[in-house]
């Protein structure tokens, strides 16, 4: 199986070869730019007519008169400079529609399997989690399933910050604390014990020594010294867990992999880049250096493995990350969830791993960077005071004002039912407002956008699932088996959005790109509303009303699918 995209390219070129262009030039399919001109044109024609030096009028319409879609399409036509327009046939989407209702997977052609691991959420277990991690968790777990959707086998991880110098300030700090008799002393505040800790290691040179003190223990191996870090660990890793558990994300213990894993192989990978000769010393630190990394005034720019006193960085966990990911786990992709900032730092570790032989050079290593979510004031997102935002509390808000929203929709809804929904909209709203923007981009966090109820919003699709599953609950025809008529334009359209659903997710998994199935999803269920409008679907003579009500069904069950893609619930009522 092809997706459309897939299946109208291969007749286009297999047209262009025919009419005589050179093989190496692609149809460059689209969809159509305005609807005027059909569904999809190919723009392919010109580029090859130039290295022909043909009239591209004249090739385009050699490609028209070879070109077989006689089973697909009802209108080819040629417009412009020698684009080639192609209108979908009624026939062909009705069928479309038929195929995708009884497919498991709606349509969507399973690409070649791969083993992928996606990297995400990766918090500091020091300090808690704080709203950079909330972005890469909502889309790292998006990204895992829709890699789990297309087939692939996923291996989530959570590559946790669980070593270095700030455990030894948290171990000296809590141990003093501890022995001058706090006996009530609990660790509930984890993020205000780390910034006591912190600014004593910043004040105090004796506190800070002793802080290293117990890092070099800690790297040690000394017991007691380790019991202490594990029971930090714990403490944080609990803090991370309910933060897990009320995002409802696919992340569980299993996952976590944290650079601690690593250690034993950090003076290997420094051993083993010195015999590839790949190392150089540069102010007593070991570095490698790369020649596409330059500084603004081209000199070298380099990647440090090793500190002058030793000690190993953030860079040499990552080489050895890269060593087991490849070694233990023979992976075809590896996807970093990781702050756009970061984007020289993987971009010189996935330089060196590969030319050190660490990752094949078939193994895809991608950052997938994000940038940072801004407050209404445009500013990067803190609270009144100017703390960090603390996650368990920015998602229990989100509840709350759901709560408000939902309860003003559907007022005679018992209590405990309007908070299971608000608990299903409020998660589901931030997690949305974050995987409808480009990635790339900061994004901008307000409550009353993500909560609105109309617009490219979580509960406006949330809603519009639940609208279609209460129409198909009332339907009196069994349209199961039913066949597909498209006579009406809007009933078409719809169809035509449904066919899409295969390449529009096939691309999201290729570039890693969530809001491009947002984007789609919204349009979907646009498509649905003015078809609703315009096609009566309870009331229409039985033929007509089976067949809307499979459109139908087939609208609910994608948007279902898209949206638990995107780690959101899909409720059928509400
Ligand atoms: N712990 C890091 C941080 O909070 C993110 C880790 C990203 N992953 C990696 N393989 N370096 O910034």
């Amino acid at each position: 199986m092809t997706t459309l995209h897939e299946l109208l390219t291969s007749r286009c070129a297999a047209a262009m070869l025919a009419a005589g262009a050179p093989a190496d030039c692609p149809a460059l399919l689209q969809t159509a730019s305005r609807p005027e001109y059909g569904d999809y044109q190919a723009n392919g024609i010109m580029a090859a007519a130039k290295r022909l030096k043909l009239n591209p009028r004249e090739l385009a319409q050699k490609v028209v008169d070879a070109l077989d879609l006689k089973d697909i399409a009802d209108e080819v036509s040629i417009a412009g400079p020698g684009f080639i327009n192609i209108r979908l046939s009624p026939a062909f989407l009705a069928k479309q529609t038929e195929l995708a209702f009884t497919d498991t997977k709606l349509g969507v052609p399973m690409p070649a399997q791969q083993k992928v691991m996606v990297e995400y959420s990766s918090p500091n277990l020091a300090k808690e989690m704080h709203v950079g991690h909330l972005r890469s968790t909502i889309i790292g777990d998006a990204l895992a399933r829709i890699m789990q959707f297309l087939g692939h086998e996923v291996i989530t991880q959570n590559h946790v910050g669980d070593w270095g110098t700030q455990f030894g300030m948290l171990i000296a700090h809590f141990l003093e604390v501890r022995n001058s008799g706090s006996a009530e002393f609990a660790l509930t505040d984890l993020e205000a014990f780390y910034r006591e800790a912190k600014k004593r290691f910043d004040a105090e040179p004796e506190f800070a020594n002793l802080s290293r003190d117990y890092v070099v223990r800690l790297q040690g191996g000394d017991t007691e010294v380790l019991a202490l870090w594990q029971q930090f660990l714990a403490i944080s890793m609990e803090h991370c867990d309910a933060v897990y558990r009320k995002l409802g994300v696919l992340l569980d213990r299993d996952s976590v992999r944290g650079e601690s894993a690593y250690n034993d192989d950090l003076p290997k990978v420094v051993a083993d880049l010195a015999t590839l000769g790949m190392l150089q010393e540069s102010e007593g630190a070991q570095c490698v250096f790369l020649d596409e990394f330059k500084n603004k005034e081209g000199a070298p720019l380099p990647l440090i493995v090793q500190k002058s006193d030793g000690g190993y960085l953030y860079a040499s966990t990552d080489l050895a990350a890269i060593r087991y990911r490849t070694r233990s786990l023979q992976l075809d992709r590896v996807l970093y969830v990781v702050d756009v900032r970061q984007g020289l730092h993987f971009q010189q570790v996935f330089g060196a791993a590969k030319k050190a032989g660490f990752a094949p050079a078939a193994m895809s290593l991608e950052h997938i960077a994000f940038g940072t979510m801004l407050g209404e004031d445009g500013k990067p997102f803190k609270t009144r005071s100017g703390d960090l935002v603390k996650l368990v509390e920015l998602l229990e808000e989100a509840e709350n004002r759901a709560f408000e929203v939902v309860s003003q929709k559907n007022p005679d809804l018992d209590e405990s039912r309007r908070r299971e929904i608000a608990h299903t909209v409020g998660i589901a709203a931030v997690k949305y407002a974050d995987l409808s923007k480009n990635r790339t981009g900061d994004y901008v966090f307000s409550w009353d956008t993500m909560l609105a109820l109309d617009g490219n919003t979580a509960p406006y699709l949330q809603y519009a699932h639940a609208r279609i599953c209460s129409i198909l609950r009332k339907a009196e025809v069994d349209f199961s088996n039913a066949s597909v008529a498209l006579a009406d334009p809007a009933e078409r359209n719809l169809a035509l959005e449904l066919a899409r659903f295969g390449e529009v997710v096939h691309g999201v998994g290729r570039e890693a790109m969530p809001h491009l199935l947002a984007a789609y999803l919204y349009g979907l269920s646009g498509q649905f509303m003015r078809f609703y409008e315009a096609c009566p679907v309870l009331k229409a003579e039985p033929a007509i009303s089976a067949s809307r009500l499979k459109l139908s069904a087939l609208t609910a069950k994608i948007l279902a699918a898209g949206l638990n893609m995107l780690g959101i619930e899909a409720p059928e009522s509400m």
